[in-house]
């Protein structure tokens, strides 16, 4: 089940209560006793329960019986928290389509001050484990890390886009809550839908954002094609959360590793051949 601005709208005051406390509970409990939570709201037991059962409904909040009852926020609690803020902030007005779904993210359009993209990450709660490695997360003591694990992806990703922008081609940041971005809404399609009418020019620019990123100290760490925007005003650079810092030890590699990816894909699709050590040369110099 996906979100909806009307999932948001038809909350009850006293269900975003119980998911607030829900969200804050977390950090101590991975399942929320029931009278712990009674005692958080100041609500009778009786609403509580009443309430809990419309947010479980809805999918966003679990029961759990063993070992003892208790509930917990999953994603969609979590992402109505998020976006009842980002609303009352006054960042957007109303919530569109899906655009995109990844591993670890949902990507929404949204309308805002103009067309934004919502990114909602979804780090971690189907298994941590998963969590990839060269995201260098040190969940904090909590018993619900998804929460951790999701917010730190957004800010990270929010962080990025603030110190590229304007100087690299990114969507502009406009604002994070929990873990959503909303960014610049990028219309056109991504680079492994496309097909490019001047390669070579259009290899160039994407490595002359790669070297304007590295020079603010910056590489993406998960470089491909499917990253990559194209429309007519040429390319954009997006999805930045496990972005990496050009002093971290294992930067050369991973700089390598990137560069290496886009040029395999202009050699294979459009019989580009670039030679890697000298466009490892051309970023870093
Ligand atoms: N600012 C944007 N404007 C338009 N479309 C976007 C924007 N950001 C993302 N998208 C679309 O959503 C898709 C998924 O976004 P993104 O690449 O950032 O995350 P992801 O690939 O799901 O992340 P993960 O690496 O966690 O799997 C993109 O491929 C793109 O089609
Ligand atoms: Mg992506």
């Amino acid at each position: 089940m996906a979100i909806s601005a009307d999932h948001i709208r038809t909350l009850h005051k006293y269900e975003i209560d119980i998911l607030q406390a829900l969200e804050r509970l977390m950090r101590n409990y991975e399942w929320v006793p029931l009278e712990v939570l009674v005692r958080a709201v100041g609500l009778a037991e009786s609403e509580v329960t009443f309430r809990i059962s419309r947010l479980m409904q809805k999918g966003m909040v679990r029961y759990n019986a063993v070992p003892y009852d208790g509930y917990s926020l999953v994603f969609m609690g979590y992402d109505a928290l998020a976006l009842r803020t980002l609303t009352k902030k006054g960042t957007i007005q109303a919530l569109g389509c899906m655009i995109g779904v990844g591993k670890e993210s949902v990507v929404y359009e949204g309308l805002g001050l103009g067309c934004v993209a919502l990114k909602f990450h979804h780090v971690g709660q189907r298994s941590f484990q998963s969590v990839r490695l060269n995201r260098e997360y040190k969940p904090e003591q909590t018993h619900s890390p998804w929460i951790f694990t999701s917010r730190q992806s957004a800010e990270r990703e929010f962080l990025a886009l603030k110190t590229l922008h304007p100087v690299v081609k990114v969507p502009l940041p406009v604002d994070q809550n929990r873990h959503i971005v909303v960014m610049e809404y990028i219309p056109g399609v991504n680079l492994n839908n496309a097909r490019v009418e001047e390669p070579e020019e259009f290899l160039d620019e994407i490595i002359g954002e790669v070297r304007k990123a590295y020079h603010l100290g910056v590489i993406h760490a998960d470089f491909s094609e499917f990253n990559i925007m194209v429309n007519e005003r040429g390319c954009t650079l997006i999805d930045w959360p496990q972005w990496m810092e050009t002093d971290h030890p294992n930067a050369d590699t991973i700089l390598r590793r990137d560069i290496n990816n886009i040029l395999t894909y202009f050699l294979r699709k459009y019989q580009l051949s670039y030679d890697i050590e000298d466009t490892m040369r051309c970023v870093t110099s």
